[in-house]
């Protein structure tokens, strides 16, 4: 596909389309873009029918399953298996007897919470409901419905929001095509060197105290950088990175003013890169994914995909990092132990992450279903939303000897911490680099420390479980 260069600015996410009936089935005839390609300056592209989006409603806009009313505070829950509620502070800190539970009484939960949800505790399950592809829709993946005033968007704009996250196929095929080639083995190890020499910096800065924030001064530090030098952006966004995905998916959560806000300025900043590049284009990922062409007929790549794709980038690859980084400290923290263990015996390390990301699996999404569908015996009507508890299922002992416990040197780990199905992380080379390298650096530099019980410890909870604050105290160091 060619790229004629636009001096127009970039309006994000706006599309309008011209949609026109012929026979049976309504086809887009022409759709245009706010922030397009252009042609001899106009904003003005793909003329002609557009065969990607041919069914009926893939433009029309669709009425969002939220209200004031689904927000309010539900109170304590008084029963796990029926009135469920994923901000409940004590399944934040700790859900694990919870999804047992859960998992023991009634294996897919409903709550009528949140504008309603069913939740699956159990591997198979979560296997089975993450493969109902396109029963169980992506356009909605996040845990909570959207904010009050959230704008209503046709299935187009919910589909390539953060693609292919949001996507359901054919865009979700070939917007995930976009991102594999910078993910493989080898491009990734072409980070390493890059996020050792962030760690050690890191460390520098607060070794000689003999005390941090493991959360806020460490792990929440490393995705970021390494994100933004992956996408070509200035690292020194680091913090305003940190923000957004935390009004987005941490604390705004429960705030959707504010997380509406964080939206709105992280998509003007994406589409103010991506304009710069569509003027100047540079030797980066932005611009490769913005100039990219792939051997598929469905691929229509936009600049307003490639902001999309960049959204996902930035939000899939802080929080959720971070966290596990985060999660792998608070445990060597506070289990002398298997601290010892992997002082002792540093070639566990790699077995060590895999636990690490099974025992505190981060992410949990979610889905919405399109059609009825009756599954093992439950009824979820169409409209429903249904959580992918991938952490629950992470602790399912039908799947997980003594899954409650965690071994440092598990042999047989086939976990899901990074999802299944089509929609399985791409990013996971990089996470499993960026964690092996915070964990090896720390525990070569810093081997013994402890999290202080006198000082506050906060964990995020809901779509993405971590540590947000993680006062650390071991002996002074020196700078290197
Ligand atoms: C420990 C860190 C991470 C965990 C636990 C994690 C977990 C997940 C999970 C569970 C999904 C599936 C979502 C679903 O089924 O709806 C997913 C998807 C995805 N992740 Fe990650 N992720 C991590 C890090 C990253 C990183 C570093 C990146 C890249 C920068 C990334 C990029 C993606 C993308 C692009 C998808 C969407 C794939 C698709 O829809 O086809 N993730 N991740």
């Amino acid at each position: 596909m060619a790229w004629a260069r636009s001096s127009q600015a970039l309006t994000p996410l706006r599309v309008t389309t011209d949609v026109v009936s012929a026979g049976q089935q309504t086809q887009v005839q022409k759709a245009s873009f706010a922030m397009s390609n252009t042609e001899d300056d106009k904003v003005l592209v793909y003329r002609g029918n557009w065969n990607m989006t041919d069914a009926s409603d893939m433009h029309a806009k669709m009425k969002l399953a939220t209200s004031e009313e689904i927000w309010k505070p539900g109170g304590p829950v008084t029963d796990w298996t029926t009135d469920y509620d994923i901000r409940d502070e004590g399944y934040v800190k700790n859900p694990v007897p919870i999804w047992a539970e859960m998992r023991d009484k009634c294996p897919i939960a409903h709550t009528d919470r949140l504008g309603g949800s069913w939740n699956p505790t159990r591997f198979d399950d979560t296997r089975e409901l993450a493969k109902m592809v396109p029963e169980l829709s992506s356009r909605q993946p996040l845990v909570m419905p959207p904010a009050p005033n959230a704008p209503e968007l046709s299935r187009y704009e919910q589909a390539i929001a953060a693609a292919p996250i949001t996507a359901d196929p054919p865009i979700q095929t070939w917007t995930r095509r976009m991102l594999l080639p910078a993910f493989a083995p080898r491009a990734v190890a072409s980070y390493g060197e890059y996020t050792e020499s962030l760690c050690h910096e890191l460390i520098d800065e607060f070794i000689e105290r003999g005390d941090c924030d493991g959360a806020v001064e460490y792990s929440q530090q490393i995705p970021p950088r390494v994100i933004a030098h992956l996408i070509g952006v200035d690292p020194g966004m680091a913090d305003q990175f940190v923000h957004w995905v935390n009004m987005l998916l941490g604390e705004g959560i429960n705030k959707p003013a504010l997380r509406m806000k964080a939206r709105d300025e992280l998509l003007g900043f994406i589409s103010g890169e991506v304009q710069k590049r569509m003027d100047d284009p540079k030797e980066d990922l932005l611009t490769e994914l913005l100039f990219m062409e792939l051997d598929d007929p469905e691929a229509k790549i936009t600049p307003q995909v490639v902001v999309g794709v960049t959204n996902l980038l930035i939000v899939a690859g802080i929080d959720t990092t971070w966290s596990s980084i985060g999660s792998a400290l608070w445990h060597l923290g506070t289990y002398p132990e298997d601290r010892q263990r992997l002082i002792d015996q540093p070639e566990l390390l790699p077995t060590a992450i895999e636990e690490f990301l099974r025992f505190y699996a981060p992410v949990t999404m979610a889905r919405v279903a399109d059609t009825d569908i009756d599954y093992n015996g439950v009824h979820i009507k169409r409209g429903d939303k249904v959580l992918m508890n991938f952490p629950a299922a992470c602790h399912d002992p039908e799947q997980f000897e003594n899954p409650d416990e965690f071994i440092i040197d598990r042999a047989k780990n086939r976990h899901i911490a990074f999802g299944s199905g089509i929609h399985r992380c791409a990013g996971s080379n990089l996470a499993r680099l960026e964690m092996t390298i915070a964990v090896r650096v720390w525990m070569e530099r810093i081997p013994e420390f402890h999290i202080r019980a006198d000082e506050p410890m906060k964990w995020a909870g809901g779509q993405v479980r971590g540590p947000r604050i993680m006062a650390m105290s071991f002996p002074a160091g020196h700078k290197r």
